[in-house]
């Protein structure tokens, strides 16, 4: 097993019924790199990264994290082992104030913390302060620990889009899925997000799931294209943006420059 191949996902199919959602798909991401998967609306992103994650097991395939084999494991295994993702869209929970929200995305999480308050059982006291510092510190290094109080719907959509990531990067993983976080943004905030990828890479894997080109170019080292559930390209920025096949699978879709 190469050592630089962090999560390496090969020869995955999901059915949905009569759909092939992934259709024998590859990708191989490594530590300290981007790696954009793009595509048409449809295309298989989001149930790739479902698969990455563990919430979708694959029909067939397999999913290696380095070096060793994890697919079938659950999503909670995943996380421990330093896989994260965030949602498309947002995935917060409007009436849980940012704190807790943030709090959710640790890895101990299964057993102890909000859940178990949830369900009257309540954490221990070192086991809520070591989760709160870490939420905290999460929702500090992205700039939002002033919103820690608040409920997600009383804040602006670019600062809610940190807490969801926030939430990611509280389990301190080694890869981070990104689903469409620049999707709702403003180009300056865009830009901000496209740094911070950037400085984030220097520290984990990332893989990034974007319909902004503009982003994906600037950030991304390596590039697969789905269409249909193939990859129909794979390569550099350069070298994807020159195939006349990913131009043909964006014709009639809208890509938001
Ligand atoms: N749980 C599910 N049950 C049935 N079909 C599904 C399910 N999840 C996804 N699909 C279908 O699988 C295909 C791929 O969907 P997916 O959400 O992975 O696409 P995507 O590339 O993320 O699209 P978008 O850019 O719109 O987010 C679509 O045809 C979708 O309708
Ligand atoms: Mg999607």
């Amino acid at each position: 097993m190469d050592s630089k191949v962090g999560l390496s996902v090969d020869q995955v199919s999901v059915r949905f019924g009569g759909l092939v959602a992934l259709d024998r798909v590859s990708l191989e991401a490594a530590p300290g790199e981007v790696h954009g998967v793009i595509g048409p609306n449809g295309a298989g992103k989001t149930t790739l990264f479902n698969v990455m994650c563990g919430f979708v097991k694959p029909d067939s395939g397999t999913l290696t994290f380095f070096g060793q084999k994890v697919h079938g494991l659950r999503p909670e295994k995943l996380t421990r082992m330093g896989v994260a993702r965030t949602l498309q869209g947002l995935g917060l929970f409007p009436r849980m104030p940012v704190l807790e929200n943030v709090m959710i995305g640790a890895d101990s999480l299964a057993k102890v913390g909000v859940l178990r308050a949830l369900i009257g059982a309540g954490p221990t006291v070192s086991e809520e302060h070591r989760l709160r510092a870490a939420a905290m510190a999460a929702l500090d290094r992205l700039g939002v620990a002033g919103y820690a109080s608040k409920l997600p719907p009383q804040l602006p959509y670019a600062i809610q889009k940190k807490v969801a990531l926030a939430r990611a990067l509280v389990s301190n993983p080694r890869f981070l899925l990104l689903d469409e976080p620049a999707s709702g943004l403003s180009e300056e905030d865009m830009g901000e997000l496209g740094d911070l990828i950037l400085e984030l890479s220097s520290e984990l894997g990332i893989v990034l799931v974007e319909h902004h080109m503009d982003l994906v170019m600037r950030v991304c080292s390596n590039i697969s294209v789905l269409d249909f559930g193939r990859v129909i390209a794979e390569g550099t920025p350069a070298e994807v943006k020159a195939n006349p096949l990913v131009t043909e699978a964006y014709l009639g879709d809208e890509v938001q420059a």
